[in-house]
């Protein structure tokens, strides 16, 4: 299964999938690594552990049809089976969940439909729920919206902090994005 992972930040969760790939625990070939914007951690580290990669800048393109357009044949040019976004904070077009047949993967780190958006942890903490958690999904062209298929949740303690929580949430997030990655290569 070749797939092609979307960043726009320090990609610690494709880190996870890479440390898999290269640990013989995850039977799945990362064609290409691209961003949205110049200067992530998530292209550096891709470069660093020899991945080819890329970046469709959002900012260089006068109208945003235009950037889709780009960011989907630019992805297209790799055949990936699937588009795995690992913390891409762009909305991508319907056309370009139409290209991979659907086959467009997203983490979140909250239990959808519950806090979607840029900051699902702060919304939680801010609502006060008591748990949280992550999810895996079939994305669409909405915001974190679309199938979900692996949800696990996380208890928010009183003395956590934004920041605290997200990382504990992460932890939960890498381990699911990389099994459910996993099942679907291991799927005929
Ligand atoms: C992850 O927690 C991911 O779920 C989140 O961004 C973080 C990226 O972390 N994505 C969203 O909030 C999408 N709405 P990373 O760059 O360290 O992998």
């Amino acid at each position: 299964m070749r797939i092609v992972v979307l960043v726009s930040g320090t990609g610690s969760n494709l880190q996870a999938v890479i440390d898999a790939v290269k640990a013989g625990e995850l039977d799945v070939e990362i064609a290409a690594v691209g961003a949205d914007r110049e200067g992530t951690y998530g292209v550096e580290r891709s470069s660093e552990a020899g991945l080819e990669t890329f970046v469709v800048n959002f900012n260089s393109f006068p109208t945003r049809a235009e950037w889709d357009d780009a960011l989907t044949a630019r992805v297209a040019s790799y055949a990936p089976d699937v588009v795995v976004s690992s913390g891409f904070m762009r909305i991508v077009s319907p056309e370009f969940i139409d290209t991979f047949n659907g086959k467009y993967l997203n983490t979140h780190p909250a239990l959808l439909p519950a806090f979607p958006g840029a900051h699902g942890v702060r919304d939680a903490m801010a609502y006060g729920v008591k748990v949280t958690g992550c999810t895996v999904h079939w994305a669409d062209a909405g915001v974190d919206t679309g199938p979900i298929i692996a949800q696990e949740a996380v208890v928010i303690e009183d003395s956590d902090t934004e920041e605290s929580l997200h990382e504990r949430i992460k932890v939960v997030e890498r381990r699911l994005l990389v099994s459910t990655l996993a099942t679907l290569a291991a799927a005929p």
